[in-house]
């Protein structure tokens, strides 16, 4: 660490700054105190995300039956050069939600931007994966920033002004609600700048069998990460929740055009948290995660009503997955 850096900001090398906006454990009690006063019970995904999460995503990521990330990849070797082609020389490139940052290997050297800026909630894994990769691209300037972008948020000042574009890969705006979906790419517009370019992953709609496999594979992984909730709750908070008291499910509804994922307890049972009883049915659901899919059209649309324009959209031969380039 260097001396003289705001409390916020910690220089790992000469080319990796980390800037901490990193949100609190409160927010998770807060969160339960409102979600599980609800009916039906809920909580946002962002929670799954700790070191652990982030683990268990990844895993997610190998299996068979989670089709997203295999199709991404797919198309964005495919479509590298054409991607940087469109984003242009001297870029900032922002990704949202970059996880291990495995998916902008794929165009890094295509474009060669001039600064890389992954931003994600989950810590101690976001450190981790801008350390691989500063050590694997050594030309490369990276500025990570743990923040949780559905609450306000803002790029660190001294973001410079260079030719800024967004990676948005994963569908992770189908955990969101049309409606927040297009609140958050207007706050990415925002950072963004006119003629920002957004290169967005966006999950297509497609036969229930295939969604309803996706999220319920036959090693039981997403339900670990389901349950991997309970567990934060517990170290987090100090809490005894007994995660075999819950059950993973996960379906499609046709009504909402969305995957639902929901931890279902298996008893009635009282859970207390922070002085607080929260009271279960046997049955009753915490809805954890939405997956929204679309139709290719479906997706122009909202962007077009957050105020972008589509440019480019590349879709698998098979039409599962879309990646979507749009101007602001
Ligand atoms: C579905 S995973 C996608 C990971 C990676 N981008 C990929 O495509 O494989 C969602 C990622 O977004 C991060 N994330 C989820 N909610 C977030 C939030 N509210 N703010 C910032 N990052 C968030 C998670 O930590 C995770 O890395």
């Amino acid at each position: 660490m260097t001396e003289n850096l705001q409390p916020n900001l910690q220089q790992h090398t000469a080319d990796f700054q980390f800037h901490d906006f990193a949100p609190k454990s409160e927010d998770l009690s807060q969160a339960i105190q409102s979600g599980w006063s609800e009916k039906p019970k809920n909580i946002s995904p962002k929670f799954f995300y700790d070191q652990r999460g982030s683990q268990l995503f990844d895993k997610i990521c190998q299996l068979d039956e989670y089709y997203v990330t295999r199709t991404e990849i797919m198309l964005l070797e495919k479509h590298a050069n054409e991607i940087a082609k469109n984003i242009g020389d001297n870029s900032c490139l922002i990704e949202m939600g970059s996880g291990s940052s495995k998916k902008i290997r794929l165009i890094l050297e295509a474009l060669r931007p001039a600064l890389y800026m992954p931003i994600d909630i989950s810590r101690e894994h976001l450190i981790e994966s801008a350390s691989l990769l500063a050590k694997d691209y050594s030309w490369l300037k990276i500025n990570a920033v743990c923040l949780d972008y559905s609450e306000q948020w803002n790029l660190p000042d001294e973001t410079p002004r260079l030719n800024r574009a967004a990676f948005f890969p994963g569908s992770s705006i189908g955990n969101f609600h049309p409606l927040q979906a297009s609140q958050l790419l207007q706050q990415m517009s925002q950072a963004l700048g006119k003629g920002g370019k957004i290169i967005i992953g966006v999950d297509l709609k497609k036969p229930e069998k295939q969604l309803n496999a996706a999220y319920n594979d036959k090693n039981g992984i997403t339900a670990e990460f389901n349950k991997n909730l309970l567990h934060r709750i517990n170290r987090e908070l100090f809490c005894d929740i007994n995660p075999d008291s819950f059950s993973h499910n996960a379906f499609y509804s046709h009504s909402h055009n969305r995957i639902e994922m929901h931890l279902v307890s298996n008893q009635q049972q009282v859970i207390s948290i922070q002085g607080i009883d929260y009271h279960f049915d046997k049955g009753e659901s915490i809805h954890t995660e939405c997956s929204y899919k679309y139709s290719a059209s479906d997706f122009q649309q909202l962007a077009v009503n957050s105020g972008l324009t589509p440019l480019k959209c590349w879709i698998d031969n098979e039409a599962k997955f879309s990646i979507h380039l749009l101007e602001y």
